[in-house]
């Protein structure tokens, strides 16, 4: 079937896509969206951020190709970043036209109306799987990066490979042998669903060898913050950076600059979760509580042993749900931007064995003022109604001493009864 071709540059607008604010975008800058296609778009931040990543060096030369463009955002912001023409793909009509729309907007943001990239930028209606099809529609241009992003079955937490569309396997064996070769072979950038187990990411593995074998690839976990993965993507061949096999951006809900580590091992050699350990707590000894999306990734370890020294021991006492719980001999001194990949960091300074409940909250201000403690912070698992009196009541009590110190209150990892005191900074120092 011969494909509709949208020319952005030659576009009028079209009144009947919806405008939506992108929080995460400048002001001034609106994207419109086709048929139910918001909840599906990219956000400028991560679409900018990762053209911005891109080494364009080591891209072979041709444009952007993003063959299932959804609203055209993330196509639009790598055309604008790496000054390439973008060729979008959409099978939903409504969408197609908004990703022109949208390339329309970006191009004017960034004053490049005229610069060859956005005038040779096209739109193309119908089914991003038919290469031959597109090809014979656009007059085969070298295509420098291939850029996918599916779409996944919404309100599940766990899918198939399978349910992604379109496929991953069918565009690689569509697209891969078109690809040009730059000095690490094509450059790919595959958007995955953040909920896949490590089982599916080695499926993926396996599949990406078949159809780019031996291919150099970069994990990328990405997260706005609370412990969650928000997006998982895989940068493959000239996308991916020589020697990372991983990397880890979060994303500050501010829009100021990301924060990244990189690092680790590649996927076939393990997931790299750490190991729970159970043993009693030492006194004087240091405890983090490290942001779960980091060690999702792989890269908790490395980068604790980057700050920490090679020598270090890493003793985990809980590698699951929202506060992985490390203990450490040193302190962990870290540079005010990468604070917010760690909950709290102290010293343990008690063992204190019953769980805070309000027969006992008047003790734990007594031991917290023991230790020169200003603020204290329950960082354990509570009841829901219980957590906010024992908290505010801390604080009431606290706030009339004169403490200079902060410090949290966690489980000791020795059952649901001990807890562990443990100091931090002086509040100064914390916030500074
Ligand atoms: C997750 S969205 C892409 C969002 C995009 N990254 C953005 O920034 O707006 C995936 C899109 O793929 C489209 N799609 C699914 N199968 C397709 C196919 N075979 N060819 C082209 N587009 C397809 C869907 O209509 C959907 O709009």
């Amino acid at each position: 079937m011969a494909y509709e071709v949208l020319v952005p540059a030659e576009l009028e607008e079209d009144p009947s896509l919806t405008v939506v604010r992108d929080s995460t975008a400048p002001d001034g800058l609106h994207f419109v969206h086709g048929e139910a296609a918001k909840p599906l778009a990219t956000p400028w931040q991560v679409g900018a951020e990762r053209a911005a990543l891109l080494n364009p060096e080591r891209l072979p030369s041709g444009v952007v190709l993003d063959v299932a463009c959804g609203s055209g955002v993330q196509l639009a912001a790598l055309a604008a970043i790496l000054e390439r023409p973008a060729v979008g793909i959409e099978l939903d009509p409504s969408r197609a036209r908004a990703s022109a729309q949208n390339l329309r907007t970006v191009a004017a943001w960034f004053g490049a109306l005229n610069a060859p990239w956005f005038v040779q930028s096209r739109v193309l209606v119908g089914n991003g799987t038919n290469a031959e099809g597109v090809l014979a529609a656009l007059g085969s241009p070298g295509i420098g990066l291939l850029q996918l992003d599916p779409a996944r079955p919404r309100n599940s937490r766990t899918h198939d490979l399978e349910e992604m569309a379109p496929s991953p396997n069918e565009v690689l064996s569509a697209w891969a042998p078109l690809l040009a070769q730059g000095p690490d072979g094509p450059a790919v950038l595959l958007d995955l669903s953040p909920r896949l187990t490590h089982e599916q990411r080695l499926s993926l593995e396996a599949m990406i060898d078949t159809h780019l074998p031996g291919v150099q690839r970069t994990w990328v976990w990405g997260s706005r913050g609370g412990g969650r993965v928000d997006r998982l993507s895989a940068w493959l061949g000239g996308a991916s950076t020589p020697e990372v096999a991983r990397r880890f951006v979060r994303y500050p809900a501010n829009g100021s600059m990301p924060l990244i580590v990189e690092g680790g091992r590649a996927l076939p050699l393990g997931e790299d979760l750490p190991e729970q350990v159970r043993r009693p707590p030492r006194r004087g000894e240091h405890v983090s509580l490290v942001d779960a999306a980091l060690l999702a990734s792989g890269l908790a370890e490395p980068w604790l042993t980057s700050h920490l020294g090679a020598e270090a021991t890493l003793t985990w006492t809980a590698v699951e749900g929202r506060r992985p719980q490390v203990h450490h001999d040193a302190p962990l001194g870290l540079d005010p931007n990468q604070r917010g990949l760690i909950q709290a960091s102290g010293r343990i300074v008690a063992v204190v064995h019953h769980a805070p409940n309000e027969g006992n909250i008047d003790d734990l201000v007594v031991m917290a003022l023991e230790h020169d403690v200003a603020r204290l912070t329950l960082r354990c698992t509570l009841p829901a109604d219980v957590q906010p009196k024992l908290q505010g009541s801390l604080d009431r009590q606290l706030s009339r001493r004169h403490g200079r110190r902060q410090a949290f209150l966690c489980h000791a990892g020795q059952g649901p009864e001990v807890h562990l005191l443990c100091v931090g900074p002086t509040v100064q120092e914390g916030t500074r």
